[in-house]
This record gives C-alpha cells, sequence and structure tokens, in this order.
C-alpha cells in the first residue's frame, strides 16, 4: 500500500511509541532505533541522526543512519548549530544557500533540524535530517518531526 506523508508519519508516530517503551535508560539504544525507523520511512531521508550537546557548546555526533558524518559542531555553526543556539526548527529548502552550511556530504542538498528540548525548554540536541533532492521538507515535516522529538525529550531527559 502507499501511503501518503501524513499517513507515514502517523504510523510513525505510533510505531516510534511503542518501539521506545520501557527504553528510558538506554538513551543510545532509542535514539539508534528512532533514526533507523524515520530513515527507512522516507525514500527521500539519505542522513538521518542525532548531534548532541556536549559540555554546553559543542554538538558531537550522536546515532545516525546513512553516510560517516562530522564528529563536532560548535553551537551557532552550521544548520544544526543555528538550530540550537536559537531553539527552533530550521527547514532549509537549498543547502547552498544557507550560510555557514556544514557539508558533511557534497550529495546532501536540503536539511532539516529540529532542536531537542527538555520540558523546561533546556536544549539537548538536536534531530538532522538530509536529503538528496533541493526542498524536501516541508510543515508538515516539521510539524511531524517536532512531535517526535517532544516524544524523545519527554522519555529520555525529563525528570
Ligand atoms: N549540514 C549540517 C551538518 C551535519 S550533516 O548534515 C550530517 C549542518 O550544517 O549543521
Amino acid at each position: 500500500m502507499n501511503y501518503n506523508k501524513k499517513e507515514t508519519y502517523e504510523l510513525l508516530l505510533k510505531q516510534i511509541v511503542a518501539l521506545i517503551e520501557g527504553e528510558e535508560n538506554n538513551e543510545t539504544g532509542v535514539l539508534a532505533n528512532v533514526s533507523s525507523a524515520l530513515h527507512h520511512a522516507f525514500d527521500s531521508f539519505f542522513w538521518t541522526g542525532f548531534y548532541l550537546l556536549h559540555s554546553g557548546k559543542t554538538l558531537q555526533l550522536g546515532p545516525f543512519q546513512g553516510t560517516v558524518a562530522c564528529f563536532n559542531i560548535p553551537i551557532g555553526k552550521g544548520v544544526c548549530g543555528t538550530a540550537i543556539a536559537e531553539r527552533r526548527t530550521l527547514v532549509v529548502p537549498d543547502v547552498e544557500e544557507f550560510p555557514g552550511h556544514i557539508a558533511c556530504s557534497s550529495e546532501s542538498r536540503s536539511e532539516i533540524v529540529i532542536p531537542l528540548l527538555t520540558t523546561t525548554g533546556e536544549p539537548v540536541g538536536v534531530l538532522d535530517i538530509d536529503s538528496k533532492e533541493v526542498n524536501a521538507f516541508d510543515e508538515t515535516d516539521a510539524h511531524y518531526l517536532e512531535k517526535i522529538a517532544r516524544l524523545l525529550t519527554d522519555k529520555l531527559y525529563s525528570a
């Protein structure tokens, strides 16, 4: 059966809730499985993964699916570092138009980055998804990926 984007995300949300149930003490496992579930749900996703905040100033590479990536991204740099500095989702339709974009792969053409924020608004990392296609991400992606980010932070980073 062919599902549209919204239907695929609705299914994914249910799948992710079930997948991470009872695994709140396994940050690496949860993030690894969620990156896999997301990555394999959409053919257009070329790189899907997490960067986690260390020492309050650097994003370090976390669990991901896709080709090898940069290990460290300073806060305020690139799409990931800007999204976490500004604590908001960034949709970049064409990475060549984003000043300071960090090209981990020359094949990446568009990108969406969602900050992972605790319930008190503290940043803990980002979810970053890249596509080989220009303009691959829209409001629907932002809406559902923010829901998934909220699920993860509630599960993993809330007291
Ligand atoms: N392009 C990102 C860096 C991470 S890679 O895309 C996996 C950025 O500019 O922050």
